[in-house]
């Protein structure tokens, strides 16, 4: 019998993040962060720096003049593009793997992560947000939980969709009933252990029910940013897996956000575009 302890013991087999990345990923989540500082980080390390100049140079920023470091770069293509870039490059390095159950095949989960981190990037932009990098890298990270628990699931998804729709549960709450436990709960205790920093443990672990998040201040908007992306994203279809059916929005999500539907429409056409042209350049070609 499979409990919530064993799952909890197993996050601490998942590989561990490079410092580096921690060090990245902190960095970028305050809300006035130094680039400088950034780039300064990212060059202590080879093939980071490698990944990211190659990404800089590739047909999807379609820039003339060829890139050789980082610090030029920031010049040319702006901190928030090669932010994302960075964010992107550092959590593909340790985020990037299959995952059994949840009928994701192949890179299903980290398609869907992205197209998520775009979507929350957008409407965090959109209503100006301190930092939208913050949107972006939670969004990317929100489902990381189920590398964990879909090594436990394994075959059995099909049981967690059956016991979801007998009782006419959300796929959530059948994790829980069969688990003990969430992939968002498990996402967040692995952002944890990662130490990473509050606002974006916060976002992940309350991804499908926001209105659990009663803290309130700055990181709320943030926790509904990715809740509100994280629809869009299994709207585009880009990745969906198994718990993309039985998918409820939070109502008051778009209200807390200012958006109405022809905003979410909006979003939508431009996490497709975005997402189109990030996974021709780098994620079908990306060096690993
Ligand atoms: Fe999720």
């Amino acid at each position: 019998v499979i409990n919530r302890d064993d799952i909890i013991k197993k996050i601490k087999s998942v590989k561990m993040i490079p410092p580096v990345v921690t060090q990245i990923i902190t960095a970028v989540s305050t809300p006035d962060f130094d680039i400088k500082e950034v780039a300064k980080l990212v060059t202590t390390d080879v093939s980071l720096t490698a990944n990211i100049l190659k990404i800089v140079n590739s047909p999807y920023l379609g820039l003339i003049d060829k890139i050789n470091t980082i610090n030029q770069a920031v010049v040319v293509v702006g901190s928030k593009v090669l932010m994302n870039l960075v964010i992107l490059t550092a959590a593909e390095m340790t985020a990037r793997e299959p995952v059994h159950g949840y009928d994701l095949a192949g890179e299903d989960l980290w398609k869907n992560s992205l197209a998520t981190a775009i979507a929350s990037f957008t409407i965090a932009e959109k209503n100006k947000f301190e930092n939208s990098n913050i949107a972006f890298t939670a969004g990317l990270l929100h489902d990381m939980g189920k590398i964990v628990l879909g090594d436990f699931i394994g075959s059995d998804v099909n049981e967690v969709i059956r016991i979801a729709s007998e009782n006419k549960m959300t796929f959530l709450e059948a994790e829980r009933k069969v688990y003990g436990t969430d992939h968002q709960e498990i996402s967040g205790m692995m952002l944890e252990y990662w130490k990473f920093p509050q606002i974006l443990i916060d976002s992940v672990r309350y991804h499908h029910e926001p209105e659990k998040y009663t803290a309130g201040g700055v990181n709320e908007k943030y926790v509904y940013a990715v809740h509100a992306g994280d629809a869009i994203a299994l709207k585009t279809g880009i990745g969906t897996g198994a718990d993309g059916l039985t998918y409820q929005m939070n109502n008051t999500a778009m209200e807390k956000l200012g958006l109405k539907n022809s905003d979410m429409e909006e979003i939508m056409a431009l996490t497709i575009i975005e997402f189109k042209k990030m996974e021709k350049d780098l994620v079908q070609n990306h060096p690993k």
